[in-house]
């Protein structure tokens, strides 16, 4: 029996989804534990694509998909993402927390309002409601999933808070009305669809701890959107670094057996905030046009740069990181040279850590070390061997100054383009 949990150590779309995917094939149950439909997982399964936002992707291996408590859930978005992959042929095995938040219509409204009132210092939200959900949740005026299933109590709440929500989204600009009865009866409605899924979900994973089975917590986003060690206040509003899978699942910290760290080969960035390692020019071009950076939830193109140490150093330390997964390594493929940051110039100052205060950031120069780079990877490389020299010691480097081991090398988006170290 062991318990791996998958984390993203720079700013999402690291890549998780290909990882999780290959390791859920040795789990019973797949975990998601903060975030919600703002992440967005793309799995390639022969010729076939799914795109999941919510549902852990290792529903589509057949195993059990866990919506843990710390997961914001919007019903109607997982209700859609049931019906799509029953329509493919999968009937997916999902346990859903009865103490999950629910995303509200008026969170979805506030995330648009918000967002535009802060005009160019906007965070560049999905606008999906999760950070209105989550403040909800934080400020104890949440709906859990719970509520969905008795009428009453979920009126007896809405009575309260769409009054409330109306008054707030007026104060943004906001003319329409707010229906406390079509919400009521909508919300009641996916509840009754969702009741057969909803149970304590921390007990079952303590059931199927107790069973010996193998459970995989999936992270969404990444450790530099986590709440608290991001890059604040440009974040999402969860805890997206280790810590996170526990209270988002109820799984203690001793049980975890070991902590996956997802690196891709350089840097991306979906939204605002300081990226001290962003090139804005051809190089740039080449790693969002090969690597494919555009956003699976908004579309959105991402902000691409060289590998950053000073923010994977912080990462791994902040987790625990136990081995890295590296992806995407073939999207430098053509490069003539390499870099990566080994630290940043603040004036004079050099800075090896990473540092809280966002404005610092913004004004943080990168330093970097310069690799040679490689004409082509082949994609059936089974061991870091098979690789070209250049390569290989440039994830020699990673390993060294990040004092941790890599266990998996992804070379392609196809699950057999994986070299297991
Ligand atoms: P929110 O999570 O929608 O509130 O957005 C907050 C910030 O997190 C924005 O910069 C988003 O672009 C970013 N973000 C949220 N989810 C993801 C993700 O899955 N990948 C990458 N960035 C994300």
């Amino acid at each position: 029996m062991t318990v791996t949990l998958i984390i993203g150590t720079q700013w999402g779309d690291e890549g998780k989804g290909k990882i999780v995917d290959y390791y859920a094939e040795k789990s019973d149950y797949v975990v998601r534990f903060q975030g919600g439909n703002n992440a967005g997982h793309t799995i390639k399964v022969g010729s076939k694509v799914y795109k999941l936002h919510l549902i852990p992707s290792g529903v589509i291996r057949g195993k059990t998909g866990v919506i843990g408590n710390g997961v914001v859930v919007d019903p109607e978005v997982l209700l859609q993402e049931m019906e799509k992959l029953e329509n493919n042929g999968i009937k997916p095995r999902i346990l859903i927390s009865d103490r999950a938040n629910v995303i509200m219509p008026y969170h979805k409204l506030l995330d648009g309002a918000e967002e535009k009132y802060l005009g160019k210092k906007s965070i560049g939200t999905t606008k999906k409601g999760i950070g209105p959900c989550y403040s909800d949740k934080i400020a104890r005026r949440g709906i859990r999933i719970n509520d969905l299933l008795d009428k009453n109590v979920l009126e007896e709440k809405l009575k309260v808070l769409v009054p409330l929500k109306q008054k707030i989204l007026e104060l943004y600009g906001f003319e329409e009305k707010l229906d406390t009865r079509e919400i009521l009866e909508k919300y009641t409605g996916y509840g009754q669809k969702l009741k057969p899924f909803v149970t304590d979900t921390s007990l079952e994973l303590q059931k199927a701890i107790a069973e010996k089975r193998n459970i995989l917590l999936e992270g969404a986003q990444g450790s530099m959107l986590d709440i608290d060690f991001g890059t604040y206040p440009y974040v999402t509003s969860s805890n997206t670094v280790a810590g996170g899978a526990c209270t988002g699942s109820g799984i203690s910290p001793k049980q975890i057996d070991e902590i996956i760290g997802v690196v891709k080969a350089y840097t991306t960035r979906v939204g605002s905030g300081p990226m001290v390692t962003e090139l804005k020019d051809e190089t740039g071009k080449h790693l969002q046009e090969k690597g494919g950076e555009f956003g699976t939830t908004t579309n959105r193109p991402r902000r691409c740069g060289w590998l950053d140490l000073v923010v994977l150093r912080y990462t791994c330390r902040i987790s625990g990181i136990d081995k890295l997964a590296i992806t995407k390594l073939d999207v430098l493929d053509g490069l003539k040279t390499i870099k990566v940051c080994t630290h940043y110039l603040y004036g004079n100052k050099k800075f090896e850590n990473f540092p809280s205060n966002v404005s610092i950031l913004g004004k943080c120069k990168p330093v970097y070390k310069e690799f040679k780079g490689w004409d082509c990877i082949d994609k059936n490389s089974k061991k870091i061997s098979d690789l070209p020299r250049e390569a290989w010691e440039y994830l020699r480097f990673i390993e060294k100054s990040l004092n941790t081991p890599i266990k998996i090398v992804s070379v392609g988006a196809e699950r057999e383009e994986t070299i297991e170290v």
